[in-house]
């Protein structure tokens, strides 16, 4: 039985995600935290259980709320109070507010943001281009999507930075005080709220971006606490945030290591094409997608699993990286292969609570690649990948640093 959650495991997991498929493929563990835990690793057995209803996202469920209450993976999440979001409530509140954002999230208003993503990735690439050296976490992957999101949700640009250094003090929570964590996230949430209040009181009909159409959609008739809305803006940074900085991170790293694909995408890309793009970063989420494990899942009565019986109260994670790796499923799913066509990964999870954030990650993720491939085309790893460190979060996947060196340009 391999270890699990430690250091080597942060590294490379998936020598202990094949173990566990095959031989123990629903497995109850202790993890870091004390909380016991079923983890869900076939790829059949994970499909099944993120569209299982008995499985709630309530962490009211749990049959030990002193451990995992408000735990979904969101630090200070409980004392800030941003529990009536998305990804912690069922049906039939969860049918409303998913209705609500997905009217003001809509694929023609992220394919309108398309050129604002590539304004923003220019901008960065500008930043470090004539430099020759650069971690490309902190100085790229990282202010793109905080940037991005802000500018979709009406953050206006001047307090934006604020939102980069709450978020940043978030992201390395692994390392960085508690106090300090929280303490951002009660800036973050102070913030979102005024900035909804602010809002509404202008109630600027031509406005585009989404706190406004919450608003909008609220006022309409349908009905939206502030507090429900202050907690959508938090989840929709929060849930598009760290995961693509490791889209992009991971992605990277992945293609600096694989310099066949990498070729590959670069011809193609240079060449004007977008198909291998697109099949590309598909394969990247699948290969070594941002979301490890799906978040909490709490077993509202007792029902079986790939054969094995769980009892009501218990939670269920669902590994994501593991199901993704399944030969049951993939053919030879080890191997990187950017024009993987069968490709149905669960990186952005599966049923209703499937990613509201996807079509907005795909133009991240393929926009920062594609330009950096282009801008930056010799652009190597600067350190062994051995050395690198990965966070040690339970949910996410993603690099520390990426320390990269290319030829310097002005
Ligand atoms: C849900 C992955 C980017 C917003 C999810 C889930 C996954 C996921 C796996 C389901 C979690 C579960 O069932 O427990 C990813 C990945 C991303 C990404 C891999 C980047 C590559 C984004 C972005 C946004 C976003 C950019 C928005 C700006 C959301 C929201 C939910 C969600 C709101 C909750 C949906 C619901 O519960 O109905 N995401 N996500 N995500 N994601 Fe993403």
């Amino acid at each position: 039985m391999p270890e699990l959650f430690t250091w080597e495991f942060a590294s490379d997991p998936y020598p202990a995600y094949a173990w566990l498929r095959e031989h123990a493929p629903v497995h109850r563990t202790t993890l870091p935290s004390g909380v016991e835990a079923w983890l869900v690793t076939r790829y059949a057995d994970a499909r099944q259980a993120l569209a299982d209803q008995r499985l709630s996202k309530n962490p009211a469920h749990h049959d030990e709320p002193s451990h995992a209450k408000g735990r979904t993976g969101i630090p200070g999440e409980r004392k800030a109070d941003l529990m009536t979001h998305l990804l912690n409530i069922d049906p039939p509140d969860h049918t409303r507010l998913r209705r609500l954002v997905s009217k003001a999230f809509t694929p023609r208003r992220v394919a309108e943001f398309a050129p604002r993503v590539q304004e923003l990735t220019d901008e960065l690439i500008d930043g470090l281009a004539a430099r020759g050296s650069a971690d490309l976490i902190h100085e790229f992957a990282f202010p793109l999507p905080i940037y991005a999101i802000c500018d979709l949700l009406g953050v206006p640009r001047e307090d934006q930075d604020d939102f980069r250094d709450w978020a940043g003090m978030m992201i390395r929570h692994g390392k960085g005080p508690r106090g300090g964590v929280a303490r951002s996230v009660k800036k973050m949430r102070g913030y979102l709220a005024e900035l909804i209040h602010r809002k509404r009181a202008e109630s600027d009909e031509n406005a585009t971006d989404l706190i406004s159409g919450l608003i909008r959609a609220s006022d309409h008739g349908e009905h939206l606490t502030e507090n429900e809305a202050a907690a959508m803006a938090f989840i929709l940074l929060f849930a598009g945030f760290e995961t693509t900085v490791n889209l992009i991170g991971n992605g990277t790293y992945a293609l600096l290591t694989h310099p066949e694909q990498r070729e590959r995408l670069q011809k193609s890309v240079r060449a004007g094409e977008r198909e291998l793009l697109a099949t590309g970063v598909e394969e990247l989420l699948r290969f070594d997608g941002p979301v490890e494990l799906a978040t909490w899942r709490f077993a509202t009565r007792p029902l079986t699993i790939g054969g094995q019986d769980i009892a009501a109260g218990d939670p269920v994670l669902v590994v994501l990286a593991a199901a993704d790796r399944d030969p049951a499923r993939f053919t030879e799913p080890d191997t990187l292969d950017l024009s993987r066509r069968d490709n149905q990964h669960l990186g952005y999870g599966h049923g209703i609570h499937y990613c509201l954030g996807a079509p907005l990650a795909r133009l991240e993720g393929q926009t920062a690649l594609a330009t950096l491939l282009t801008r930056l085309p010799d652009l190597r790893l600067a350190a062994d990948p051995a050395e690198l460190r990965w966070r040690g979060g339970l949910i996410m996947r993603g690099l520390r640093t990426l320390p990269v060196e290319f030829t310097p340009r002005e």
